[in-house]
């Protein structure tokens, strides 16, 4: 039987709705509406598209969104001297300083000005130390978003074998994390991880993010496992194309003969981390005025 297709679309239009409804009672609450910083430094064109969509669904979201857009010349004092304003603006609940940064511009040292407290992308070492050790937090968007799903489709995960391929900072390691605070059994498998179709095939779970297209075939998994494909790779143009076509870290056709569930790409994962950002300005807005908000619940 072919698997079940995860529809990360659906599922992140209705958490947006969700966080959309939560935040316009936050504004009536609080007086102000929460509020999303998004900085992008130079003209990439991916992270232009990317901050555009943010910015939308930011307002979507009835929350308020602000765009810093500066040059690619931005010097580190220039771009430190503007996250400190946004660290002690109280109209910003969130910072989200778009990557990758130009090469002259040290990624780490910009994030770890961030606030903790703000940093919506979960990527202050601060908060993937509190992940760690259990504290709460903010999670990076695209991990967290994978859960949601993981959850809705198996509920309890206590005891499942995960295998998660990758060990970036934004996904790999914060979706071990996220995996193992949920009681599953987790394995970190990466480049250089022997008879990785031998390790895959014992996973309930496979939560692939190795940015190669493909690379996870329909084989390698066990019948019935839920297959959280992270991956986005843009293979080379057909005859006559201008674009090539997009696929995920897993070859999806054999795949979903074999999975029970699986998320397709695009449509799976991709759409759920703008979600999720939201989701954690949410958050945010209201921890840092003090008012409730059942944060487990969304
Ligand atoms: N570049 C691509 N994805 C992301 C993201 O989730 N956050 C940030 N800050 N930059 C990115």
């Amino acid at each position: 039987m072919a698997a079940e297709i995860i529809d990360g679309k659906a599922f992140a239009a209705s958490l947006r709705e969700k966080v959309g409804a939560l935040a316009a009672a936050f504004e009536a609450q609080a007086g102000r509406k929460a509020g999303l910083a998004v900085v992008l430094v130079g003209e990439d064109p991916a992270s232009q598209v990317y901050v555009g969509s943010k910015g939308k669904a930011t307002l979507a979201a009835n929350m308020a969104s602000f765009e810093h857009r500066l040059p690619a010349e931005t010097s580190a004092a220039e771009l430190l001297a503007l996250v400190d304003r946004l660290n002690r603006d109280p109209a910003v609940d969130g910072i989200l300083v778009q990557l990758p940064l130009p090469g002259h511009l040290d990624e780490q040292a910009v994030i770890a000005a961030i606030d903790p407290d703000k940093d919506v992308d979960g990527f202050h070492v601060i908060n993937a130390g509190r992940l760690a050790v259990g504290q709460r937090g903010f999670v990076p968007c695209t991990p967290l978003g994978c859960m949601m799903m993981l959850t809705d489709r198996l509920g309890d995960l206590s005891g499942l074998e995960a295998v998660v391929i990758g060990r970036s900072n934004i996904v790999g390691k914060p979706m071990a994390q996220l995996l193992l605070a949920a009681n599953a059994t987790v394995t970190m498998a990466h480049s250089r991880t022997k008879d990785l179709p031998d390790v895959v095939r014992r996973a309930d779970i496979v939560v692939a993010a190795v940015g190669r297209a493909e690379m996870v075939k329909g084989d390698w998994l066990k019948p019935g496992a839920t297959v959280i494909d992270v991956g986005i790779n843009r293979l080379a143009p057909e005859p006559g194309a201008a674009k090539g076509r997009l696929v995920g870290d897993v070859a999806f056709e054999k795949a979903r003969e074999v999975a029970g569930a699986i998320t397709p790409v695009p449509g799976g994962v991709g759409p759920m981390t703008i979600a999720v950002l939201l989701r954690n300005t949410l958050v945010a807005a209201h921890r840092n005025v003090g008012i409730a908000l059942a944060e487990d619940a969304i």
